[in-house]
């Protein structure tokens, strides 16, 4: 623009001589016509001019080159070849579909290339040639759809690459042959529908990489093996993601490990154990349901947990025991109701506490947290309860000392009706044994079988949905005592039942209720004996099928001798 004013201006001497003078000071350092140079810095400066060619006559020394925001269609082979001063080039926001072999040769220095959001749909083998110093290559916004094998071999002092937004279906085993320096590798939105393992096992020097928006339902074992050296992995946004092989993770030795916005339902406990020195762990919005108790503890050096947005109900005691350096736990907006102290090794390292957006029970298992409430670090989120009713949105720090022995209390758990039971009856029968209780929080019921082990909620023997044990068609070795035991956080109330199951006189016992078909109809076949297998009813399918088909006949012949008679 200012060249323009000049040539309008040309007549006036002055001006003509000032003019002059200038192009004077630019003849020893050629712009071309429509850039910005400046010989200071050796920038030239071609952005967002229309240009659809790349410029005749650009400065040999310069160090910058900016050419983003044009129209150019493609880079032609030797395109900047003398200019081997050059550092770094700009690219991006072009329409380049097409780079040539050859193209970039000569720039012996440059360390930033950037071609970020062009029309690139493959790259030829050799187009990087003669780039081996570059460091930083983004390739981001393109539309390429695989990479070839060898086609970044020479860039054996590449530090960071940016090859996100492509539509990328396929990278070959040997496309990152040569990338030995390789520190970092971004591929966000790619159209991969498997992690391209034998490729990344190339890169010996990677640290840290990045993987948004990936098609991929569970993640296969060996997944990353031989990236020693990877220390951060982002898995980001694969909604399909559903599970991690146990040994997926294997061959890293990550100190920060993020695997949010996909669709995880649990925590991929057997694929982190392995993870020693893993510090951050970071599992935000998947639909996790618990965090299990004594699972994690492997994973000595953690410090931080996130899972904030997930779907947990419940933190079990022990979940982070063993983690001695744990301090920071990011649970905000989930459907916790509670955070027992016993969930952690010792509550006294944590700093910071995210629980926030959780519909949270203030009673005395929260009174850890509520005690501390002016020296943990809520990051600015406070608490608050969600029941009882009296407290309800109330946030931590608004809780005086005096009130809380009254809020944050719990009710030992008492069994009503302890009247013993007991039960006496013959083998077959259906017995139910009760055990209510009162506390609060409301306790939950376990109930111990004679042989000391806890029972379920499924099978012959099962405890019910309202605390009472029922026993189907009770066995002989089902005799004895059974305790029920009523838990909750301030205490337990225990009481006990017994059993004694008669076993039928042998000669009583009729054909069709042979013990076998009883054991066969009740539990799951538990021997594999031959009898059992071969016939597993009282009665064969042949003799029932002639029985039905029989009485249905006789049906069918009385309707016909009926029809007759009208
Ligand atoms: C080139 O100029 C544009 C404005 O015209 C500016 O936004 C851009 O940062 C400049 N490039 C460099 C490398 O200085
Ligand atoms: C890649 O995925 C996107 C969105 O999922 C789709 O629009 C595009 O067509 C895919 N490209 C190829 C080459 O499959
Ligand atoms: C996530 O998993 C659930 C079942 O676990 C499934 O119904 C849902 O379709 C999955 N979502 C995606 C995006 O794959
Ligand atoms: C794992 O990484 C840590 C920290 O970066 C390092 O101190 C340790 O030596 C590494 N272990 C192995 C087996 O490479
Ligand atoms: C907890 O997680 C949320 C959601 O990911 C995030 O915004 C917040 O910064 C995290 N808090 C801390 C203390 O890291
Ligand atoms: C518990 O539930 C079972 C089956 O639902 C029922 O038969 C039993 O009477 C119930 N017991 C009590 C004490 O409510
Ligand atoms: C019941 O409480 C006692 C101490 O009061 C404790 O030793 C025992 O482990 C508890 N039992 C259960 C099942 O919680
Ligand atoms: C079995 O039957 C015999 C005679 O039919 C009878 O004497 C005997 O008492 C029965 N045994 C039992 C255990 O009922
Ligand atoms: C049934 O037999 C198979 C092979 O003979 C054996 O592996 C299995 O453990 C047996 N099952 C039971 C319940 O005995």
């Amino acid at each position: 623009m200012f060249v323009e004013v000049c040539g309008q201006q040309g007549v006036q001497t002055l001006l003509l001589l000032w003019c002059l003078s200038l192009s004077a000071a630019d003849l020893s350092w050629p712009c071309p016509q429509k850039c910005t140079c400046r010989q200071e810095t050796l920038e030239i400066n071609c952005s967002s001019k229309h240009l659809t060619n790349v410029p005749e006559g650009l400065p040999n020394n310069g160090k910058r080159l900016d050419l983003s925001g044009n129209r150019l269609k493609t880079l032609g082979r030797r395109q900047f070849y003398g200019m081997s001063k050059l550092e770094d080039l700009d690219l991006g926001e072009n329409i380049i579909s097409m780079i040539e072999v050859e193209a970039f040769q000569g720039l012996k220095n440059l360390k930033f290339l950037r071609i970020k959001n062009n029309r690139l749909k493959i790259i030829p083998v050799g187009v990087f040639s003669g780039l081996s110093n570059l460091r930083s290559l983004d390739l981001s916004k393109n539309e390429i759809l695989v990479f070839l094998d060898y086609t970044f071999q020479e860039m054996g002092n590449l530090r960071e690459m940016n090859a996100g937004e492509n539509d990328l279906v396929f990278i070959s085993q040997r496309a990152f042959v040569g990338l030995q320096s390789l520190q970092e590798l971004i591929v966000d939105r790619s159209n991969l529908t498997s992690i391209p393992t034998e490729a990344f096992s190339q890169l010996q020097s990677l640290s840290k990489m990045r993987l948004r928006r990936l098609t991929i339902s569970i993640l296969p074992n060996n997944a990353f093996r031989r990236l020693h050296q990877l220390r951060t992995l982002q898995i980001l946004q694969w909604p399909s993601l559903e599970s991690l092989n146990s040994n997926s993770l294997i061959g890293l030795n990550l100190t920060t490990l993020v695997i949010s916005n996909c669709n995880l339902s649990a925590v991929p406990y057997a694929a982190l154990r392995h993870l020693g020195y893993l510090r951050y762990l970071d599992l935000s919005y998947n639909p996790i349901t618990s965090i299990q108790g004594n699972l994690l503890g492997e994973m000595l050096r953690l410090q931080e947990f996130h899972l904030a947005g997930g779907s947990l109900l419940r933190i079990e005691p022990g979940a982070f025991r063993g983690l001695v350096n744990f301090r920071l736990l990011n649970v905000s907006s989930n459907r916790l109701t509670t955070l027992e102290e016993s969930a952690f090794h010792s509550v006294g390292n944590l700093e910071t506490l995210r629980l926030d957006r959780n519909p949270l029970t203030c009673d005395c298992r929260l009174l850890w947290v509520v005690r501390r409430r002016f020296r943990l670090n809520f990051n600015g989120r406070q608490p608050s309860c969600s029941s009882p009713e009296l407290v309800r949105k109330r946030e931590f720090r608004d809780f005086s000392d005096a009130e809380l022995p009254i809020v944050f209390i719990c009710k030992q758990p008492r069994i009503v009706d302890r009247q013993t039971q007991e039960a006496s009856v013959d083998e077959g029968t259906n017995v139910q044994f009760e055990c209510k209780a009162d506390g609060y929080p409301q306790p939950s019921i376990t109930w111990l079988s004679p042989h000391q082990t806890q029972i379920g909620s499924v099978g012959r023997i099962r405890v019910l949905a309202n605390g009472s044990l029922e026993l189907r068609c009770a066995q002989v070795q089902d005799s004895g005592t059974y305790l029920c035991t009523a838990a909750n956080p301030a205490g337990n109330d225990s009481i006990s039942a017994s059993l004694q199951v008669r076993s039928f006189p042998r000669n009583y016992t009729s054909s069709y209720f042979s013990d076998d078909a009883w054991i066969e109809t009740s539990l799951p076949p538990s021997t594999n004996s031959s009898a059992e297998v071969s016939n597993p009813y009282p009665f064969d399918a042949k003799t029932l099928v002639i029985a039905t088909t029989m009485g249905f006949l006789s049906f069918l012949s009385s309707v016909a001798i009926c029809f007759v008679f009208m």
